[in-house]
């Protein structure tokens, strides 16, 4: 293994995200958005966009082992700029459609928390869609807790939803 990285599911690397894997992270947040339960946005931002207020110690892919493939990636930016929110982010989760249900959210997201914690992060949030059931059993399974549901909190393709918020708060 090389350094910074780990090994947190079989046949998974979880390794810093850089800036040669932005076609393929782009592409997985792409198909995403195509769910239409992943989030409000509904273009593909440019690279440079995306990467913009993504802070680069907690943004990690996930790769095939056999393959070197990305096949997910996560990342997150800070909820305010007020010192007193320094230790407060807000993250985003993304796996291939083809790699679903085989251990790379969980083992993304473990990482995350992780990374997030020694970086001295302390309150780690997400807002999804309550239709996404996927994302809410993978937070919560992993010690977020549901702060409250924002209803009709912006329109998606036209139509209102609600947001389900979650955070997760470090033991420190
Ligand atoms: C949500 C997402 C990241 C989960 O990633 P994943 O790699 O498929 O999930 P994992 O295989 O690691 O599963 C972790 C847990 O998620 C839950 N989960 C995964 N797939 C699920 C499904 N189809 N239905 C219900 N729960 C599911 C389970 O609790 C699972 O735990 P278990 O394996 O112990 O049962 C993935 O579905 C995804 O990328 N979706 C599209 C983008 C998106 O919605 N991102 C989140 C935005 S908030």
């Amino acid at each position: 293994m090389r350094p910074g990285t780990t090994a947190t599911a079989p046949g998974l690397e979880i390794r810093p995200m850089r800036d040669g894997d932005a076609e393929r992270v782009l592409a997985i947040y792409e198909a995403g958005l195509e769910t239409g339960q992943a989030t409000f946005e509904t273009v593909v931002p440019s690279w440079a966009e995306f990467i913009a207020a993504k802070l680069p110690r907690l943004s990690h892919v996930a790769t095939d082992l056999g393959t070197g493939e990305v096949v997910g990636w996560v990342a997150a930016s800070r909820v305010s700029a007020r010192p007193v929110y320094a230790g407060v982010v807000e993250h985003s989760v993304y796996v291939h459609p083809g790699h679903m249900s085989r251990g790379v959210g969980r083992a993304l997201l473990v990482a995350f928390i992780a990374a997030s914690e020694d970086a001295g992060v302390w309150t780690i949030q997400s807002a999804i869609f309550p239709e996404n059931t996927a994302s809410l059993s993978l937070h919560r399974s992993l010690g977020f807790r549901v702060v409250g549901t924002r209803e009709r909190l912006g329109r998606h393709h036209g139509v209102w939803r609600d947001v389900v918020m979650l955070e997760r708060r470090s033991a420190g």
